[in-house]
């Protein structure tokens, strides 16, 4: 039961590199995955790095950070999907893919 709960688990989450709804990384897409980083940089860090607000970043989420880019990786996409993130309006539909692009292959 155990086993059969897990392996439920397993397919419902997905693995490896298609997860967590950001769907799969594709092949020879590095100019694609630069492109991702760059919406981060561009439309995110302005306000989740550590120095947003007397040394805490907005949300208390740090993407200067990989790790923590890794990490949060599917709800950054759910809400930049959604038009949440970034507040100022919603990324262009290219952005938007080179993100999940990006989020998709750090998997
Ligand atoms: C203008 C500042 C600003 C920018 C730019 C911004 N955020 Fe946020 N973000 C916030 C604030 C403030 C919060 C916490 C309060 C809230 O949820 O509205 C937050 C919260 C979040 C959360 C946590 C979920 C939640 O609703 O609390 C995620 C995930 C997130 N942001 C992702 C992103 C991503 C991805 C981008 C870039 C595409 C982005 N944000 C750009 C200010 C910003």
């Amino acid at each position: 039961m155990l086993s059969f709960s897990l392996a439920a688990f397993g397919a419902l989450a997905g693995c490896g590199s298609d997860s967590g709804g950001l769907g799969t990384c594709p092949p020879d897409s590095s100019a694609q995955q630069a492109a991702g980083l760059k919406v981060i940089a561009n439309s995110c860090t302005v306000c989740h790095n550590p120095n947003y607000a007397m040394g805490t970043p907005a949300g208390g989420l740090d993407f200067t950070s990989a790790d923590e880019v890794k990490a949060e990786a599917a709800e950054m996409y759910a809400e930049a999907e959604e038009g949440a993130m970034p507040p100022t309006g919603k990324l262009s539909e290219a952005d938007l893919e080179a993100l999940r692009v990006h989020l998709a292959c750090t998997q």
